[in-house]
């Protein structure tokens, strides 16, 4: 443990939300085959699939995403909520998770839960967790661009490093159980990426039911959304006086943000550190 983070097998975890009893939880969580987990490193999409997933499962529905907030809808595993509200889902039950493969708890190894990894350009999550961290006061301040920069790269940042936990889970041995997708393809066609979901979770939807779901996880509907935008929290927890949480909401942001020289050493290190593992991504 040190100052605002609770460690996890070498994991920052914010201590806002994270806590010895809740890593426990998420250790004896009990996974059932028709659990569906939106798995995502911060930054990545976690938001968005919490909007997502349960406007499919419901049909188009709004009710949910426009009475829970995200957070107890589709909660997170690892959390200190999720004890509290887990429970209270009815199957199948969505959830999110930070987690890298090797730290699932055991029953998910053995159950057939579903696994959506959504995956984003490195560049743009960093911007992201840039400006997060400047807004979020349960966080350490972010001090300049290039030293948040350094950090991210030596992965002494929530969650560890962005290449250890994308290939943690691209090697992960799921067969059909795993859907990939990337935030970038998110955005460039929100109703493809939502049909291939629902496929993915066997769930039919009319045109008209996937249009609907198409208007209501678009950017700027969610910003409005005080069920998906954070403003439920206070302004001392999410400053939004420096940030936003549903900040811009756009792929390739970093180009406004990286020098040439940032983005040859970023890039260098992603690279090296991806070599050899097979993964092509649609930012490269
Ligand atoms: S967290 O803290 O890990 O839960 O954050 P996460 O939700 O994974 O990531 C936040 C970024 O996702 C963007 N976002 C969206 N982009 C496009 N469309 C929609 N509907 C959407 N919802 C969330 C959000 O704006 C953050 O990215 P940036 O680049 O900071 O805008």
């Amino acid at each position: 443990e040190e100052g605002k983070y609770i460690k996890y097998h070498g994991l920052l975890c914010p201590k806002e939300t994270h806590s010895e009893d809740s890593l426990k939880y998420l250790e004896g969580f009990n996974m059932r085959d028709d659990d569906v987990i939106a798995i995502t490193y911060p930054k990545s999409g976690t938001t968005w699939m919490q909007e997502i997933l349960p406007l499919i499962l419901n049909g188009g529905d709004l009710t949910p995403v426009q009475t829970i907030p995200n957070w107890a809808r589709v909660p997170w595993l690892e959390e200190t909520r999720a004890a509290q509200v887990m429970d209270k889902l009815t199957p199948p039950r969505l959830m999110v998770s930070h987690m890298p493969y090797d730290l699932m708890p055991p029953s998910f190894f053995s159950s057939k839960a579903k696994v959506i990894y959504v995956a984003r350009n490195p560049k743009d999550v960093m911007v992201s967790s840039y400006f997060f961290h400047q807004m979020a006061t349960f966080l350490d301040d972010p001090g300049t661009f290039e030293e948040f920069l350094d950090k991210f790269l030596a992965g002494q940042v929530l969650f560890g490093k962005w290449t250890d936990h994308v290939k943690s889970w691209r090697k992960a041995d799921l067969g059909d159980r795993i859907l990939h997708i990337t935030y970038e393809e998110m955005v460039e066609d929100l109703k493809g990426a939502v049909r291939c979901i629902s496929d993915f979770l066997g769930q039919k939807m009319s045109e008209e039911t996937l249009e609907k779901v198409v208007s209501h996880c678009s950017f700027n509907t969610m910003k409005t959304n005080s069920m998906s935008n954070y403003s439920l929290v206070p302004q001392e927890v999410l400053d939004t006086k420096k940030s936003n949480f549903l900040r811009k909401g756009i792929s390739g942001d970093w180009k406004n943000h990286f020098s040439p020289e940032q983005e040859a050493k970023f890039s260098t290190v992603i690279k090296e550190e991806i070599r050899g593992s097979d993964i092509k991504f649609p930012w490269d």
